[in-house]
Order: structure tokens, then C-alpha cells, then sequence
């Protein structure tokens, strides 16, 4: 199981598979790199994909100082990566870990050659908005991450899919339950106090990519516009009947587009 320190024997766990132009993959909220298993499967015959699993969650150590921010979560992939002895990289994230390409943007500008953002929005949260984290992290630390996982999963996923495809609500569900509930309570923190990103689109110069599920109620078809609308350049693909986790829920259309920006870097 490939591991790194980050601090004081703190590990965070992480894939790399494949070889050629390099795509770190970020994982969402309360989730872990197995959200990228169909990219992994279908992507790393031709790239190379690296998908961490973030501070306390999946299979990555709970650190001692409890520290949770989009900006730390960015520093860890920046450390992961100069570990690895990457200096430039397309990064591709996923809601939370789109918020977390931001802050890779406004940090380590010059260690990205494209974007990926996927289900994700600019804003940042509202006040309702911070309030019902405050309600999540108290239900969360009463009862636990299988009560996260509950109230997330149809945000998650499509009712369709849900019926249809039971064993990937099963995956899904079963990935957000595993979730320590530290870096549950931690990431809804980091989520509260994240910045706006509304100014940092028009600081992206690289090329970009934004892909958004046509039934995502979470981060809709109208916040990906607004971010493609943003960036000079950028491409909107909309996946047809995809909920928030549109990469699991429909994996072929979103591995093509993927593999076309891919193949325009490279
Ligand atoms: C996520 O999927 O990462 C979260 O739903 C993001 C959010 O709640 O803002």
C-alpha cells in the first residue's frame, strides 16, 4: 500500500498507476480515491493517474494537530507530489477537491499544466449553508459517519442509478461510511471556511476543463457555467442523467472527455 509521511509520521495513502502525462485526481466530500476507481480502470493504460486519499479520510492518517483547510489539503498534494519528484501536473477535483484545485491555483500556480473541474462550484458557502455543516458535524460526531453517508447518498447518485444499479449506492455509501469521523467533522470545517473563488477564474490561464452531472442538485449545470463562463477558453461537457458523483455514475462519457483533454496537453 503505497504511503507517505507528510509530518511527524502522519501518512497520507495514495495510488499511482500508469505511465505517460501525469493526472492528479481529487477526491470530494466525505470521500476517498476510490471514487476514481472507473478513471483508474479505463485512464491508466495511456496516463499516469495519481489519486490521494486526503488528511483523515480513506485510508490516510488522522493528523495530531487537527488542522482542516482547503489551503493544508493543497500543501499535502503539493508535498505528495514533490515527493514523487513531479514539478508540473494537470489536476482535476472533484466538488471538494474542486475547491481544493482552487487553492492549488492561488498556491502553487506555476506546478499546473491543466484543469479538470468536475461537479464543483467558485462560490463560497452561504450562511444557511455554514449552518447546516454545524448540524452535519454534530450528527456526525452523535452518530457517527454512516449517518453522513446516509444523508449524502441521494445527493450523490440518481434515484435511477440508486435502484438500478444497487451495488454502486453500496460502493458509495460504504466509501463515505469508512470515513474517520475527524476528518468528516474536519473537512466540513475546511468546507465552512473556504474561500470565494469567483476571482481566482479569471486568474486561470491554463487550459481547463469543467464537467458537471445534468442532474447535479448539490453543484448544478449553472454553477459549471458560471465557472467555464470565468476562465478564458475553458470547455463545459454536461453528463446526461449524472447526479453529483457523475465520474462513478457514468464513467464512459466522463473517461472520453477526460481522455480528450488529456490527449490535447500531452
Ligand atoms: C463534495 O461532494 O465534496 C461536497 O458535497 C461539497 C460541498 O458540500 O460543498
Amino acid at each position: 500500500m503505497p504511503t507517505f509521511d507528510i509530518v511527524d509520521g502522519m501518512a497520507l495513502f495514495y495510488n499511482d498507476e500508469g505511465q505517460g502525462e501525469p493526472l492528479l485526481l481529487v477526491h470530494g466530500f466525505p470521500l476517498s480515491s476510490d471514487l476514481f476507481k472507473p478513471q483508474r480502470a479505463a485512464l491508466a493504460n495511456q496516463y499516469r493517474i495519481i489519486t490521494p486519499d486526503l488528511r483523515a479520510m480513506g485510508r490516510s492518517d488522522v493528523p495530531i494537530d487537527g488542522v482542516y483547510s482547503v489551503d493544508v489539503y493543497a500543501d499535502d498534494l503539493i508535498a505528495l507530489l514533490d515527493e514523487l519528484g513531479i514539478s508540473l501536473i494537470t489536476v482535476g477535483g472533484l466538488s471538494m477537491g474542486g475547491y481544493i484545485v482552487f487553492a492549488l491555483l492561488r498556491r502553487h500556480p506555476e506546478r499546473i499544466k491543466g484543469v479538470i473541474l468536475m461537479d464543483t462550484k467558485a462560490e463560497p458557502d452561504t450562511e444557511a449553508g455554514r449552518e447546516n455543516r454545524r448540524k452535519m458535524a454534530e450528527q456526525a460526531r452523535a452518530e457517527g459517519a454512516g449517518a453522513t453517508a446516509d444523508v449524502m447518498l441521494p445527493k450523490m447518485l440518481t434515484e435511477r442509478t440508486r435502484t438500478e444499479q444497487p451495488e454502486l449506492a453500496t460502493f458509495l455509501r460504504d466509501m463515505m461510511a469508512a470515513t474517520p469521523v475527524e476528518g468528516l467533522v474536519g473537512a466540513l470545517d475546511a468546507l465552512a471556511n473556504r474561500p470565494d473563488s469567483t476571482q481566482t477564474l479569471a486568474q486561470i490561464k491554463v487550459p481547463t476543463l469543467v464537467i458537471v452531472g445534468s442532474e447535479d442538485t448539490l453543484t448544478p449545470p449553472s454553477d459549471a457555467e458560471k465557472i467555464r463562463s470565468g476562465i478564458e477558453g475553458a470547455q463545459l461537457v454536461v453528463i446526461d442523467g449524472a447526479a453529483h458523483a457523475a465520474n462513478l455514475e457514468r464513467p464512459n462519457e466522463v473517461n472520453e472527455a477526460l481522455a480528450a483533454f488529456m490527449d490535447q496537453l500531452s
